[in-house]
């Protein structure tokens, strides 16, 4: 049988076809834009991504026999806010997990309902990209907006909606909209009525794993797939890579560089970093896991190639870093062009080079932007050990995992043993693997890991090089507490 995976991200949607035995049979992108309304706003259309995905599921099945496809499932950008009215019709473009509007609603929340009130009720605090502030804000300033709101949906959800017709979501993504209670796995009733929100507004909650339904009439004619093609739930894409790269089960990590950049860490029990900077979520595994998330992470390099330098060809200019250069760099880079969430928290902090003399050269400075990304996921690693965790290895995956210079210095930088897998597509090929446990192929997910995903290669850490970045790092992590005023009032 045949299973497709959706990774509905943010700059383009991407389909995987995968075979019983995890073979990926094939892959296809589609591109769609990227609103950015106002200064750290972030929005898109859900109809594009529809349109899109619809478009490349099409080319996705051209040459395979569609009668063998069983099972589709999902791995979504979280947080962004999808808002439906009592026609199920989109009632304003969706709100987006890098959008920073609502420092105001979280400041609210973090200090007037209180941190330990929030982490109690939802083992998190407040984020400017969560999707309870988002409620916030749009009850604020959109009031006609809110008073229509019939179901509120997270990105991947909306598309499994107009799959199958039912509204559902599943845990991993529900644990990031701060209206979910990540230990008991369903919605809080506390917070639901802090955001004024009716139970019968959200949706109904699966593990990631299960089925939701089956394919409605029209959508599998529009595919030619038949319509007894299970539908099931899907993931966050953070879950949803996490099982695409095998790390499942208890202590497992995986750094996912896409246009956000994570730290995830998997347990078999449920946990809360004390200081909230971690956020604390449901797996799609069925457990839990911890995670840091920057705001922008292969998205700084794609800034600094695309709009800066003005290139495309971006194994040309890191071929221009030689191995001798590596924690050597006296520039350095932070990459807060959103704002930064893990672990700072805060939508003001800007991207700053610092650091330049006249020698300074535009290979320092590419090496710079991919350095500044390491060491903002070493913050996160380190409130991580904070909590007594010990990790000594990590999967990869994402666009930026493509570069082997990239991996090079992240292993530096943080000091642990990359295991590069087969394939980086983690959220697309998590997608399949759930739907082919969902569809009884595999008993769990943690088999279906075991079976299907294997280490090809692993980069270790240079002891030398890893101590002149420590160092680096001892540096680097001076430098956003010395802007952080600044950042208030350049923003
Ligand atoms: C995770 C997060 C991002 C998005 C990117 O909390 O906000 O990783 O899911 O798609």
């Amino acid at each position: 049988m045949l299973y497709i995976g959706v990774d509905l991200g943010t700059s383009a949607v991407k389909l995987l076809l995968m075979e019983a035995n995890g073979v990926i049979r094939k892959t296809v992108s589609r591109e769609y834009p990227l609103y950015f309304p106002h200064p750290g706003w972030s929005e898109q259309n859900p109809e594009d991504w529809c349109a899109q995905t619809m478009d490349g599921l099409k080319e996705l099945l051209t040459d395979c026999d569609r009668q063998e496809v069983a099972g589709i499932s999902f791995g979504g950008q979280m947080h962004g806010l999808v808002i439906l009215d009592a026609e199920d019709q989109v009632i304003r473009p969706a709100i987006l997990w890098n959008d920073g509007r609502t420092l105001e609603e979280c400041e609210y929340l973090n200090q007037e309902i209180g941190r330990d009130k929030l982490s109690e009720y939802t083992a998190n605090i407040a984020f400017a990209g969560f999707t309870a502030p988002k409620l916030l804000w749009l009850k604020k300033h959109e009031p006609e907006n809110f008073a229509r709101i019939e179901k509120i949906m997270l990105p991947k959800d909306y598309i499994a909606y107009r799959l199958s017709g039912v509204h559902c979501t599943d845990v991993s993504d529900a644990s990031g909209m701060l209206l979910f209670d990540v230990k008991n796995r369903c919605w809080s009733k506390e917070m639901l009525e802090i955001c004024g929100i009716r139970k019968e507004q959200m949706a109904r909650i699966f593990e990631s794993y299960e089925v939701v339904g089956t394919l409605l009439p029209q959508a599998a004619e529009e595919l030619g797939i038949p319509d007894t093609v299970k539908v099931i739930a899907g993931a966050g894409d953070n879950a949803a890579a996490a099982v695409g790269t095998g790390t499942v089960g208890d202590g497992q990590c995986n750094i996912s560089l896409g246009t956000s950049g994570t730290i995830f860490i998997s347990s078999k029990d449920f946990g809360v970093d004390n200081h909230n900077a971690l956020h604390a979520f449901a797996h799609a595994d069925g457990h839990y896991h911890l995670m840091g998330c920057m705001l922008s992470a292969a998205s700084c390099n794609k800034w600094w190639m695309d709009e800066i330098i003005g290139t495309k060809d971006y194994a040309a200019e890191q071929a221009q870093i030689g191995a001798d250069q590596l924690g050597e760099n006296h520039v350095y880079f932070l990459p807060y062009l959103m704002g930064e969430r893990s672990p700072h928290n805060n939508p003001n902090a800007r991207g700053t080079f610092i650091g330049m003399t006249m020698d300074t050269t535009r290979a320092d400075m590419t090496q710079a932007v991919l350095e500044g990304v390491a060491f903002a996921l070493r913050d996160s690693l380190e409130v991580a050990k904070t909590l007594g965790i010990s990790i000594t290895r990590t999967k990869i995956c994402g666009g930026g995992a493509k570069s082997p210079l990239w991996k090079t210095i992240i292993a530096n930088v943080l000091n642990l043993k990359v295991d590069v897998i087969e394939s980086e597509e983690g959220p697309g090929l998590g997608g399949a693997m759930l739907a082919a446990v969902g569809c009884g192929e595999y008993a769990s997910v943690e088999e279906a890991a075991g079976k299907i995903i294997h280490v090809v290669d692993t980069i270790e850490p240079d002891s030398a090089l890893a101590a002149k970045y420590n160092a680096r790092y001892a540096q680097f992590k001076q430098i956003y507490p010395a802007c952080r005023a600044l950042f208030d009032v350049i923003a």
